[in-house]
């Protein structure tokens, strides 16, 4: 039932303002007709040596931004009381509040009303207030699906071999999280039900920690019904991912065979390739297109196809500098192959970004490409043009470039 928007901001300020019972909160969406100035916004608490502050990490399309704001007592000026207001000015679509006795739920309707949803927690939960970052998790580090996958010991604690791992795992959460509300926000991705649940693929998902972790988080952190698949070339990828389903009691399907054959039931609506090995990343964009997926995240891993073609090619005047290097030549490749990539998803109908994906100390391999399926190709010849002409001048051909075309005149590539 819906209420005054007003008075359930009011309510959730009351909520925010309380450095002893917020565990985090988090605004995300947009009110109808209306461009918060953020993405997402992440609010807790943290202890600092001056004090306890209010830390707020608030995302752009490509990075996020943390501030931490002193608390001051009610009458006294309080930086942190400044920066809530500020944030329930924004006109965000959905805010949801976590305390350590409920949780709330509220989403903004058409009619600028609010429908709030409480649940009372079973019992109350301790709070870390710790200034570190990576302490504020999406899936807790004693989740059962990290026992699972092997990351944890037996007290629920990561090994320390498998800090990176998890560090990658909540990376991704956070981006397929703002991504998934971003699409479900805008009417890109239909809001799934018991009956229906999202479909989602990972396409060389290898030992599938980011396909448990997305199904575990989707399921149990945001409550939306999802299935997942898993596609891998490796027979070892499947029986092992199926003991893993099968320990967790979840139900997902793992499939032997290459990205470019693999056969779905149903065409998913999800697609994740996640560091799958140079052009694998273009076999699964490509299945992408065909499926007509509402939303792809890649990370594509190593770029070997184009640098080999800049190796053949004659470079183009006046870029001789840019591919004499080996080095050089190599990152080139990889930028090249990537913005070749975004510039063909968007003539395909896709509205695409290029993201980071984990902090480039971590990986190397840090660069994501969000697509979200418009269904209209782009306007004007612009982009078509742009991409005809910089193929040519380099002579090369990517490979998602012949595997379109392939699928489109109905012939193998
Ligand atoms: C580097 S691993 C990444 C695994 C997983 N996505 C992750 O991020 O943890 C790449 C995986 O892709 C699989 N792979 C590579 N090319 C493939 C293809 N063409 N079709 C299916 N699987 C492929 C490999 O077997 C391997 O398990």
């Amino acid at each position: 039932m819906s209420e005054p928007l007003l008075r359930v901001l009011s309510r959730m300020r009351g909520h925010l303002l309380d450095p002893d019972v917020l565990v985090k909160a988090v605004a995300s969406g947009r009110q109808k007709g209306q461009q918060p100035r953020w993405k997402r916004v992440e609010l807790r608490y943290v202890d600092l040596k001056a004090g306890r502050h209010l830390q707020v990490t608030a995302y752009d399309d490509t990075q996020a931004h943390t501030s931490n704001y002193a608390t001051a007592p009610a009458g006294q000026p309080s930086p942190a009381r400044d920066a809530v207001d500020d944030l329930l000015d924004q006109p965000f679509g959905n805010w949801h509040v976590d305390t350590t006795t409920q949780s709330h739920q509220v989403r903004v309707t058409k009619k600028l009303e609010a429908v709030a949803h409480t649940t009372d927690r079973a019992a109350e939960i301790e709070v870390d207030r710790g200034h570190d970052r990576d302490k504020v998790r999406l899936l807790a580090e004693d989740d059962p699906v990290f026992r699972a996958l092997g990351l944890t010991d037996a007290q629920g604690r990561m090994k320390p071999s498998r800090q990176a791992k998890y560090r990658q795992v909540e990376e991704f959460l956070r981006l397929l999280d703002a991504s998934i509300t971003d699409a479900l926000d805008k009417g890109h991705l239909r809001r799934p039900t018991a009956q229906e649940p999202l479909r989602i693929v990972d396409l060389g998902c290898g030992n599938a920690y980011l396909t448990f972790a997305a199904q575990r988080f989707l399921t149990s952190v945001r409550e939306l019904p999802v299935v997942v698949t898993g596609v891998d070339v490796k027979e070892q990828s499947r029986e092992h991912n199926s003991a893993v389903a099968a320990d967790l009691g979840v139900d997902a399907e793992f499939v032997v065979g290459s990205i470019s054959g693999a056969r779905l039931d149903r065409a998913p609506e999800v697609v994740l390739a996640l560091h799958a090995c140079d052009t694998a990343t273009d076999e699964a964009l490509a299945r992408a297109v065909e499926w007509e997926a509402q939303l792809v995240l890649a990370a594509p891993c190593c770029h070997h196809d184009i640098a080999a073609q800049l190796r053949k090619a004659p470079t183009p005047a006046p870029y001789a500098m840019l591919t004499r290097h080996g080095i050089l030549r190599e990152r080139f490749a990889d930028t090249l192959t990537d913005a070749l990539r975004a510039s063909l998803m968007r003539i395909a109908g896709y509205r695409v970004d290029v993201v980071q994906f984990v902090e480039s100390q971590h990986t190397p391999r840090n660069t994501l490409l969000r697509a979200v399926r418009t269904g209209s190709p782009v306007k004007g010849g612009g982009v078509r043009k742009e991409y005809d002409e910089l193929v040519a001048a380099w002579s090369i051909r990517p490979r998602l470039a012949q595997l379109l075309d392939a699928r489109e005149a109905g012939t193998g590539a």
